[in-house]
């Protein structure tokens, strides 16, 4: 199984129609797809991207799926997400799912970075709710790339306390990081 599909399968066990969640990058819509799907018509998913073009693809595949009408596009870096979602939603963020690294099929210069990336998840965790989850796909093959999935363990490992436990799931490629409580309802 890819990294993505079992992050998505992972979130799949926390997430239920009505919920929040944030796609701290939106890239080309596949995650955050999923996310309005799980969260339902009557759940929200936020979703950030630097790139008007990440934006737009993902805006393209909400209309196309029918899932447009539960996620609010913000063209702002994750790093302001604390100051850019609504008031009110404030440890109510059931998921926040991060998929590092270059928009692909686009601008392989514009990446994140943990000079944005660290901030977004300390700004992600104080926006969960008591049971929440964060994950966080970090690939290691372009510039800077190891060195960003890195800082980003080091950061999870600081976030995480006896209820958050810090899960990290290794492939030959990419790494996936988990931050999550051990039980769900
Ligand atoms: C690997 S792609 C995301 C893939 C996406 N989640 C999907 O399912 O298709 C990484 C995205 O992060 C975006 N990005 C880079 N820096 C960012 C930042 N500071 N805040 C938000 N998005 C950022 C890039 O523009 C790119 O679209």
């Amino acid at each position: 199984m890819r990294l993505t599909q079992l992050a998505h399968s992972i979130l799949d066990q926390y997430l239920q129609p009505g919920n929040l969640a944030i796609d701290a990058t939106a890239g080309n819509g596949h995650d955050c797809c999923f996310l309005a799907r799980q969260v339902g018509p009557t759940g929200r998913v936020f979703v950030f991207d630097i790139q008007r073009q990440a934006l737009e693809r993902t805006a393209q595949q909400l209309q196309e799926q029918g899932l447009a009408a539960q996620v609010q596009l913000l063209h702002h870096g994750h790093q302001q997400m604390r100051d850019k979602l609504p008031t009110g939603t404030q440890g109510k963020i059931r998921a926040a799912v991060f998929n590092l690294g270059y928009l692909p099929h686009g601008d392989k210069n514009t990446i994140t970075t943990s000079l944005t990336t660290l901030p977004a998840l300390q700004q992600a965790k104080e926006l969960l709710c008591p049971l929440g989850i964060i994950s966080v796909l970090a690939y290691r093959g372009h510039p800077g790339g190891r060195d960003e999935a890195a800082a980003v363990e080091l950061q999870l490992q600081k976030l995480a306390t006896d209820k958050l436990q810090l899960s990290r799931i290794e492939s030959s490629g990419p790494v996936l990081f988990v931050l999550a409580p051990d039980r769900h309802d």
